[in-house]
């Protein structure tokens, strides 16, 4: 009976460390240290956050603003994702020295280049600070007031906090607005480019294998932090000199199993995992099919011009890998969310949590949330689905609107901050435009357009639209934009914007591609975004007390996590394989053969380089293989989203192990429900990184920086 019970117990802690989760690296003691131990972590909570000793936090910065990254030498050598480096290895790129299609290796330190505008931020110290922020907060009673005084709150204690004169104050909210933490940053600006193999290793399987296992992509780029003598942080100069790190990564070439301990540093940027069932209602059947059809559309058109045209094909590379990304996963998410029931699973949590509200009393505070919810989504329905037709159809898709919409602000500001506002504007906007019409390219645009103008018309909320928008002829309406607009040249639109602001405003409303935008715009921002935002901060305001309610009403034992914000966290778990489909069982590791099996001569996702090639065909693999078989992906149940790219995989020891860049398909729902079946974060193999660099590229100068941790001697 007693090892029954035993057993039992073991299961409920294995079952349980199954969970998800980000957590929040200085509360790690408390919440997670003994449940790290148990499965498997052999240090302490301490040295992965510290504030008095340097700890591996220190080694984890975020990545140029989306990604993460890791130190890995004693001279702030850098690793991250060869898609997080992707747009700088791209402007480096020409036709002549393409370094997308053929990589490329820094063998000194001074062929190391420099990236403008690129940065990378460490966090020095994490603070609670939520009883200082919330202030004077809960006596108001509108949100709007609530917000302003946070607000409020947020500024004066960022300014008045101690910190180096080098380093930030940033102030973050957690649950939704109940926590509040304080971090003090440190943020490098002179980032050069190291090394990045070609894209059919470091992209392999393009957007074909994007979101998917078994996958066999060898997804890193290398950069160096440079910093002035001091060590600090400066911009960039010739006379900056390597950054000396507080901490640095070894890397284990030890080997690895299924069912070993995993866990992964970095910056998450969103999850939802707390939304009401009827927000997720809306996810699965509105919002997520629409932002798919509009995207489906775009990227149609994109891929048969990029496939036809090298030009084409670096012009808009990034940004169709950057559109095509979340195409993807909304897909996945989508078909996840239904799959694993989620509404359902949400709706049985809602009415479980309106008995708690009975049974503790509380049905003053929160007795009426989930109804308020359901009213409150019902009604945001129609205005969250256009504020998405909007954003996807004209920010984010079509170049000459997105281009044009930054005249409308002009134009907007002119109105509202006057004519110093508008020059300084003015000249910034024809200062900064030149790269947009660098990769710019008015046939692909023009048939973009036409589809997505025309999904506009005829799927958004007609009660929305302006009126000369609600029945269109998209080919008509293209036809005209396009043969007139200055908007689809370089040189147009610097015309558009010579001249005082009387001029200025007087031609741009002459322009057909403006008129368009304008109309959008204008409707957007008269029949939309008032009433969208009004219940959306009723939604924020609901949520907060809803989170705080979750908070009480759940036993101490739940351990609930906040929700990613694109600050450092910590999550972990095991190596694992998993079962996708009835019959199918994935394991947890790929292999070389695979990219063999994989292999398209001349395809422009899986054709492979033919050193890789040679090398496979010889098992020149060095110390890197494992009984004869060079590894290349793994996964684990480490919970991680969009952000964790780059971040470190490390072993029970905090040695560098792999290197996070995507989740696997089935699970790509885990940003709004984390199921530990299904869900499974994707790592390249550190053995596969090294691999890449010493045998591939003979880059022996990187790999005699690195500190190798070689497997035990067998006795
Ligand atoms: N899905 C991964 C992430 O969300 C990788 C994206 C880059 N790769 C691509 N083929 N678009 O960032
Ligand atoms: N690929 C993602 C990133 O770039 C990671 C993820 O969404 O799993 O951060």
């Amino acid at each position: 009976m007693k090892f029954i019970k035993l057993l039992l117990l073991l299961f409920v802690i294995q079952t349980q460390a199954q969970q998800g989760g980000m957590w929040i690296p200085s509360l790690l003691k408390g919440m997670n240290e003994t449940e790290m131990k148990n499965l498997g972590m052999k240090i302490s909570a301490e040295e992965i956050y510290s504030v008095n000793k340097s700890s591996m936090k220190d080694a984890v910065p975020q990545f140029d603003g989306g990604c993460t990254a890791e130190v890995i030498s004693d001279k702030g050598l850098i690793l991250t994702n060869h898609h997080c480096g992707f747009d700088a290895i791209q402007t480096h790129s020409t036709l002549e020295h393409d370094y997308l299609k053929d990589g490329f290796w820094a063998y000194k330190m001074e062929d190391e280049l420099p990236n403008k505008d690129m940065d990378v931020m460490f966090v020095v110290k994490i603070e609670d600070v939520t009883t200082k922020i919330l202030e004077g907060v809960a006596i108001l009673t509108s949100e709007a007031d609530k917000q302003k005084k946070i607000q409020e709150n947020i500024s004066t204690l960022s300014n008045s906090s101690p910190k180096e004169s080098w380093q930030e104050n940033k102030i973050r909210t957690f649950y939704d607005g109940n926590q509040y933490l304080l971090f003090v940053t440190e943020t490098f600006k002179d980032i050069r480019f190291v090394g990045a193999p070609p894209s059919s290793i470091g992209k392999f399987g393009s957007d074909t294998d994007n979101w998917v296992w078994p996958r066999h992509t060898g997804d890193f780029s290398l950069f160096r932090i440079y910093a002035d003598k001091n060590n600090r942080p400066a911009a960039y100069s010739s006379e900056n000199v390597p950054y000396k790190p507080k901490h640095f990564f070894p890397i284990s070439i030890a080997g690895l199993k299924e069912n070993d301990f995993t866990m992964v540093l970095g910056y998450p940027g969103r999850t939802q995992e707390y939304l009401p069932s009827f927000a997720v209602d809306q996810i699965v059947n509105n919002l997520n099919p629409a932002k798919i059809e509009i995207r489906d559309a775009a990227l149609k058109v994109q891929d048969g011009f990029m496939r036809k045209d090298p030009t084409i094909k670096i012009q808009y590379a990034s940004k169709y890998a950057g559109v095509a990304n979340y195409w993807k996963k909304w897909i996945g998410e989508t078909k996840g969310l239904k799959k694993s029931n989620a509404i359902a699973i949400k709706q049985k949590f809602e009415k479980n949590f309106q008995e708690k509200v009975i049974k503790a009393g509380k049905q003053a505070e929160y007795g009426n949330l989930i109804s308020d919810f359901e009213k409150n989504y019902s009604e945001i329905k129609e205005y969250a689905l256009a504020r998405d037709y909007f954003t996807e159809v004209a920010l984010r898709n079509t170049e000459i609107l997105s281009n044009g919409y930054r005249l409308y602000q002009l134009e907007q500001l002119l109105t509202s901050k006057g004519e110093q506002a508008f020059t300084d504007r003015k000249n910034n906007l024809t200062n900064g435009i030149e790269d947009f019409y660098k990769n710019y390219n008015a046939d692909v645009d023009r048939n973009v357009f036409e589809q997505l103008i025309n999904l506009y018309a005829t799927k958004s909320p007609k009660q929305f639209l302006p009126s000369n928008l609600n029945s269109i002829d998209a080919k008509l309406v293209t036809k005209e934009v396009f043969e007139t607009s200055k908007l689809t040249t370089l040189n147009g639109f610097k015309e558009l914007l010579n001249g005082d602001s009387k001029t200025v405003i007087e031609n741009i409303n002459k322009d057909k591609g403006y008129q368009i935008i304008k109309a959008m715009a204008d409707a957007y921002s008269k029949n939309v975004a008032p009433k969208y935002d009004e219940l959306n901060l009723k939604n924020i305001g609901l949520q907060r007390t809803y989170m705080k309610a979750i908070l009480e009403l759940s036993p101490r034992s739940a351990r609930i996590f906040p929700d990613a914000n694109s600050t450092l966290r910590v999550t972990y778990g095991k190596i694992k394989g998993y079962k996708p489909n009835d019959a199918i069982i994935y394991e947890p590791f790929t292999y070389l053969d695979g990219i063999i099996e994989k292999y398209i001569p001349g395809d422009y996702e899986f054709d492979v380089p033919q050193k890789l090639i040679d090398l496979y065909n010889t098992k020149d693999y060095g110390k890197y293989a494992v009984k004869g078989k060079m590894p290349v992906c793994f996964i684990a149940t480490n919970h991680t989203t969009g952000g964790n790219s780059g971040s470190p995989a490390l072993d029970a020891n905090g040695n560098l192990i792999g290197l996070n860049f995507d989740r696997v398909w089935e699970g790509t729902m885990s940003d709004i429900y984390y199921s530990p079946d299904i869900c499974r974060n994707i790592m390249v193999d550190a053995r596969y990184v090294l691999f890449i660099i010493d045998k591939f590229a003979g880059a022996k100068n990187i790999i005699n920086e690195l500190k190798i941790i070689q497997p035990a001697k067998k006795k």
